[in-house]
């Protein structure tokens, strides 16, 4: 699918698959989170640039490679966010980090936005939006649309889970934007929960349920 990177490597794909289970317990759900999101977190910055500079080893000077420009930004969009942005940070300790609030209005399937923190200068720096499901794709549009507004202008997306109705909709709203998942599944039910999914990703993850 056009602007889709499905993350295929054999330990997210096994990882995934044991959040999938419905036995699995809350403790297992949210390590695993945390270490498929620092699996997540390398591929999503493969491609980051370097520039080279001046540094001495024990032994002698030379040039080395350090990544180019102002601190990343992650920005977490709660509350499940919050599950991938820990491995995302164990990665890349040095991050700044952003909170977007938008829930899922359970009738409309609509955003609401209730809370927006960002560093300075989001235009520029690479902003990596997190989120492990994108169903509907109404509160990941949102928090791009407010990011944005803020001048960011260097977006990825990184999900856990994605359906193909809301990967369209966020294409179509932000064809600007790559969206790295670690896996594109079937399709959303009436209730907007993705099939075959993992259930409610805060939920499980937070044992709310
Ligand atoms: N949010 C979730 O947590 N799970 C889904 O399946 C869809 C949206």
């Amino acid at each position: 699918m056009n602007g889709v990177t499905v993350i295929d490597h054999p330990l997210v794909q096994h990882k995934l698959t044991i959040m999938r289970r419905k036995e699995t317990s809350t403790a297992s759900f949210r390590r695993l989170l945390r270490e498929i999101s620092t699996l997540l977190c390398y591929e999503v910055t493969r491609d980051l640039e370097l520039t080279m500079e001046t540094i001495e080893t024990p032994l002698t000077e030379m040039q080395a490679p350090v990544l180019e420009g102002k601190k990343l930004v992650f920005a977490s969009i709660l509350r499940a966010g919050n599950g991938l942005l820990e491995g995302m940070l164990d990665l890349v300790p040095s991050a700044r980090v952003s909170h977007v609030g938008v829930y899922r209005d359970h009738d409309t399937l609509q955003a609401v936005e209730y809370y927006f923190k960002a560093p300075e200068s989001l235009d520029e720096r690479l902003v990596i939006v997190v989120d492990p499901m994108l169903a509907t794709g109404n509160s990941s549009i949102a928090a791009v649309d407010k990011l944005k507004e803020r001048g960011a202008r260097n977006i990825r997306f990184v999900c856990l889970l994605a359906a193909p109705e809301g990967v369209k909709n966020f294409v179509e709203a932000h064809p600007d934007v790559q969206v790295y998942t670690a896996s594109l599944d079937s399709h959303l039910n009436e209730k907007g929960y993705i099939v075959p999914g993992l259930g409610d990703a805060g939920d499980r993850m937070y044992g709310t349920k």
